[in-house]
């Protein structure tokens, strides 16, 4: 089907478990953008036997629920924005930005790769209550990476009702750990990126607290807009 024409570059922005991840696949499928989650890049160099043992210390952070080192964000999350650039797709950021500091960096390399103009930034809202009964909740396919929301329906489903997959609980979705992430990686963290963007007449704000559906159909709207 034939979409209007969307900016090249959409960052989602948004507290632990506000949707970012949900809201990014369902994108991909509507677009055929690349999905460049830094949490999954981060998970996948930890899952990598001959990863380097130094990019690999820094993700005891990521467990315990810190932020890693925006040396090893930019290492990993630059070279496959350039690759998809390059290959002329455009990409959904999930998570890739969490500190003014990490999107004054982005929009240098942006600008390098003169695409500053394509650039649209998504801040999904939640409140913290809400996103840590999703997150004390979540399970995630370990084939396809599905994410499932919770329903009654879900509560004691095992495999992965897309492909059959077995479904986990991700390593940081443990009670300790879901409130440092919320304490540190919330509105607090998010709050001064959204007003760095909103300076910038690139920001949108979306409410994260509407059935996923819904949030998806405006979060359609905000980029076909
Ligand atoms: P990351 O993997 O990005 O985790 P996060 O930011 O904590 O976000 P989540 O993936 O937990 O939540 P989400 O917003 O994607 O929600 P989801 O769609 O799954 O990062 C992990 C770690 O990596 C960080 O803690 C940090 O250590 C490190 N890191 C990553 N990027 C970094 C960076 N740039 N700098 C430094 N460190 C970095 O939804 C949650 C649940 O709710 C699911 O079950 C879903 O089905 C359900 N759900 C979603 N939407 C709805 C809805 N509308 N209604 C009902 N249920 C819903």
């Amino acid at each position: 089907m034939q979409h209007k024409d969307i900016k090249k570059i959409i960052i989602l922005l948004g507290i632990p478990g506000s949707g970012k991840g949900t809201q990014a696949r369902k994108l991909v499928e509507r677009y055929n953008y690349t999905h460049i989650s830094t949490g999954d890049l981060l998970r996948a160099l930890d899952s990598d036997p001959e990863a380097d043992p130094v990019d690999k210390q820094m993700l005891e952070d990521m467990k315990t629920g810190h932020l890693v080192a925006d040396t090893l964000i930019y290492k990993l999350a630059f070279a496959e924005i350039k690759k998809q650039l390059d290959d002329n797709r455009g990409v959904i950021l999930d998570g890739a930005i969490r500190s003014v500091e990490q999107a004054k960096a982005y929009h240098d390399f942006f600008e390098k790769e003169d695409v500053l103009d394509d650039v649209l930034v998504i801040d999904i809202k939640l409140d913290n209550e809400t996103a840590y009964r999703r997150l004390t909740k979540r399970k995630i396919c370990s084939d396809c990476g599905h994410i499932i929301p919770f329903s009654q329906k879900n509560e004691d489903i095992m495999t992965c009702e897309k492909c059959g997959g077995v479904l986990t609980v991700r390593e940081d979705d443990n009670d300790e750990t879901i409130k440092l992430r919320l304490e540190e990686q919330g509105e607090k963290m998010i709050a001064p990126i959204a007003a760095y963007y909103d300076a910038l007449g690139v920001l949108q704000t979306v409410d994260g607290s509407l059935d996923i559906e819904t949030v998806d159909g405006t979060v359609i709207d905000v980029l076909e807009a």
